[in-house]
């Protein structure tokens, strides 16, 4: 059977930026920027966008292209007899820790739209947005049967192909999202501590630099939100067609998913310090600061309702490209259909996802790494460690396996003016700053330099 295409170019980049803008940009890239004191963190993450993400994020879809194959097979292709190929093992063990808890936070989101749709949050309930939220994922199933509903659009997207589900619920999902963010944002911005909340995000508090693990969140939220690093993007860019040119398209995507974090920032902090949350209480940030800003919103409940719809498009569209990564491999390795194989995977998913839910009630108290809950734990090891680490392998891929000539061919970059430039970046800069960050957080650095 023939590889599955885009229809069009267009059509692509509307599935690669809606697999980039989702979750990540609105409730991941606020609460670790709450924790990680606001505008030094803001400051970081920009940086990695532009010197890592968005080279990287070239790189990434040009293995994908040329290579025309999975996340494994990629690498087994244009490296073999090498060990590259494990990157792709890296990403599709990625892939499962990320959506078994995105699915999660994707199920609250969709709870929330419910209770816009019946009324219930139109007026804040009896234990207060944060009180009944509280209540909500500590429940024992009810987190769960919305996990399990959002898995199962997630799995009808991605068994309906790549042209006809996940293109299709793009061209829909991407430009309703732009609209109704911008609204808020103005919205925000009225409120009466919002020049606080501006203050925050916007004031770099410099002192935060020196804390070794304020580089390793930004870092991993770049990669996060960019989807970089898992295969996501290599195998959204293998079912591309060889004329459609690459940088300009990659480019359109890290821009209108950094326009994204920074308009949900300041949607989002005004509101933090309008009614006095704290910025750095976590993963439920954004489900008690929005809520309550609508409330104060006139025709507040009709705008919950819309924007808690576009939250849960903005995840559809991310989540569809985190299952069709296992999901193109094992269909290729196993030979399986696509139907059966996105079922089984999205299947062990969800079943992931149950440990996750629980980690908010009844397993509270079990924290994996350090003094993380289980979601925050499995976040970490993913977004923090692997993704940076496939994004390593995928930079030293193309800026050293490749000739140079290969590299800038692969990319549409061989009549550029900024092509001597991407290069250095990716054989260079790049793969040097992860490595530093990555010594850095374990302490490593200053053990080897003391001076630093
Ligand atoms: N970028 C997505 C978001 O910001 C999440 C994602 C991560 C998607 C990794 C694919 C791969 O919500």
């Amino acid at each position: 059977m023939a590889r599955e295409k885009w229809g069009t170019k267009l059509g692509f980049m509307l599935a690669a930026m809606g697999s980039a803008v989702g979750l990540g940009n609105i409730w991941r890239f606020s609460f670790v920027a709450g924790n990680n004191g606001g505008g030094a963190f803001l400051l970081l993450y920009l940086c990695f966008v532009i010197l890592i993400g968005v080279p990287l994020l070239l790189a990434e879809v040009s293995i994908g292209r040329k290579a025309e194959s999975d996340v494994i097979g990629s690498f087994q292709k244009l490296a073999p007899k090498t060990p590259w190929y494990l990157t792709g093992f890296f990403g599709i063990a990625s892939a499962f820790l990320i959506l078994s808890f995105y699915a999660v936070v994707a199920g609250w989101a969709i709870y929330y739209f419910w209770n816009y749709i019946n009324g219930s949050f139109f007026t804040s309930p009896a234990a207060g947005y944060e009180g009944a939220f509280g209540q909500f994922i500590s429940h024992t199933w009810q987190p769960i049967a919305w996990t399990a509903l959002f898995m199962i659009l997630t799995i009808v997207i991605v068994l309906s192909g790549v042209k006809k589900g996940i293109e299709a619920a793009n061209r829909i999902f991407m430009p309703l999202l732009a609209v109704l963010l911008i609204v808020l944002a103005i919205f925000s911005l009225s409120l009466d501590g919002a020049s606080e909340g501006l203050k925050f995000l916007f004031t770099p508090d410099w002192s935060a630099l020196s804390q070794p693990s304020i580089y390793i969140a930004a870092l991993g939220q770049a990669f996060f939100s960019l989807s970089l690093g898992m295969g996501a993007m290599l195998t959204y860019g293998s079912y591309l067609k060889k004329e459609n040119k690459l940088p300009s398209a990659t480019l359109g995507i890290g821009l209108m998913d950094t326009f994204f974090a920074v308009i949900s920032g300041i949607v989002i902090f005004p509101a933090v310090f309008a009614f006095g949350i704290d910025p750095s209480s976590g993963p439920p940030l954004v489900f008690i600061t929005l809520p309550s800003i609508f409330e104060q919103m006139p025709f507040g409940g009709f705008v919950g309702l819309i924007f808690f719809f576009a939250l849960v498009l903005a995840s559809l569209s991310s989540s569809v490209s985190i299952l069709e990564v296992p999901t193109a491999y094992f269909m290729r390795a196993l030979g399986w259909s696509r139907f059966k194989t996105s079922v089984l995977m999205g299947s062990i998913m969800f079943v992931m996802g149950i440990a996750v839910s629980l980690g908010f009630g009844v397993w509270s108290g079990v924290t994996p790494i350090g003094d993380l809950g289980i979601l925050d734990s499995m976040d970490y090891i993913a977004s923090n460690i692997l993704l940076p680490l496939g994004g390593l392998s995928m930079a030293l891929l193309v800026g050293w396996f490749f000739t140079k000539s290969q590299a800038l061919e692969a990319t549409d970059l061989t009549d550029s003016p900024v092509a001597g430039f991407w290069h250095f970046i990716v054989k260079f800069v790049a793969p040097i700053l992860i490595v530093i960050i990555f010594l850095n957080a374990t302490g490593l650095l200053s053990a080897i330099f003391p001076f630093l």
